[in-house]
């Protein structure tokens, strides 16, 4: 310890990344948008998906943004974000690092991101319902997050709802989505917790309008929403590809600043 004090003098230590500390913590979750397909492709000669590896420069890792791992400790975060999370599945480029990167760059004395991944791939508004495995995991690695830093959890950004498009699910998705943001607030104590929605433009059924009509239409308080519609997709017409994860994630750092950043 001595020892190490003394070489330490003479030799800058770097800081551990597991040492480091979140001051505002980010809460994404949803369905694979949310987790990032960009750069995801189908390769031919092995009929599996892989990543293209290109990680722009608005997705850059630095020590100003970090992740929450699955074992619960801090590191800095890089693409593809959702890695450990979404890992049944290929991840690539999603929303989460050009979020960051974009707040940062509007607001340099923000301090340290912490980002929570809690996204994955397929997954019905069913699913993240209160007491289901993805919602405790969610709750449960909030949790972990906010008591581990003097940070509060500055938003949750919220991207799903393309595999609830069929007729009966849609219907049912704006109850089951105000169920959840009210489940999950009254769970973390948080019952002005921001919520920033992404409002999709894309969907596996044919009821993408009543999702998106219940998304629109959600009247719950501290709740702002972006719209995905236009931006481009990959060739399986479902996923935002890389240039398109960008701007989400930059339009979801300009909603947070704009509606909550004071
Ligand atoms: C990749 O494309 C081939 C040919 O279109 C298809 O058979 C295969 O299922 C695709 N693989 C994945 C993982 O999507
Ligand atoms: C936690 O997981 C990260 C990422 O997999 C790894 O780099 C780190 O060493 C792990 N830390 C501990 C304490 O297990």
């Amino acid at each position: 310890m001595f020892l190490h004090f003394i070489f330490c003098i003479f030799v800058q230590c770097d800081v551990k990344p597991q040492e480091l500390k979140p001051n505002n913590i980010f809460l994404l979750a949803g369905q694979s948008n949310m987790a990032g397909r960009g750069g995801v492709y189908n390769d031919t000669k092995t009929n599996l998906l892989e990543w293209d590896g290109q990680v722009p420069p608005q997705c850059t890792s630095t020590p100003n943004i970090l992740t929450l791992y699955l074992n619960q400790t801090w590191g800095i975060a890089s693409e593809p974000l959702h890695k450990e999370i979404d890992n049944s599945k290929t991840c690539g480029v999603g929303p989460g690092m050009p979020f960051s990167n974009q707040i940062l760059a509007k607001r340099p004395n923000f301090g340290v991101i912490g980002l929570v991944p809690c996204a994955v791939g397929g997954t019905k508004i069913e699913e993240w319902q209160k007491g289901t495995i993805l919602y405790n995991q969610l709750v449960g690695r909030a949790k972990v997050a906010r008591e581990s830093t003097s940070g509060n959890i500055g938003a949750l950004l919220w991207y799903q709802g393309e595999s609830d498009c069929g007729e009966q699910d849609s219907m049912l998705y704006k109850g089951r989505l105000e169920k959840f943001f009210n489940d999950v607030r009254q769970d973390l104590q948080s019952p002005d917790l921001p919520i920033i929605l992404v409002v999709i433009s894309a969907g596996e059924g044919n009821f993408l309008r009543n999702v998106r009509d219940a998304q629109l239409n959600i009247n719950l308080k501290n709740v702002v929403r972006v719209d995905a519609m236009g931006l481009t997709l990959l060739p399986d017409h479902l996923h935002l590809d890389t240039k398109s994860a960008v701007s989400i994630g930059q339009e979801l750092a300009d909603s947070f600043l704009n509606n909550f950043g004071q």
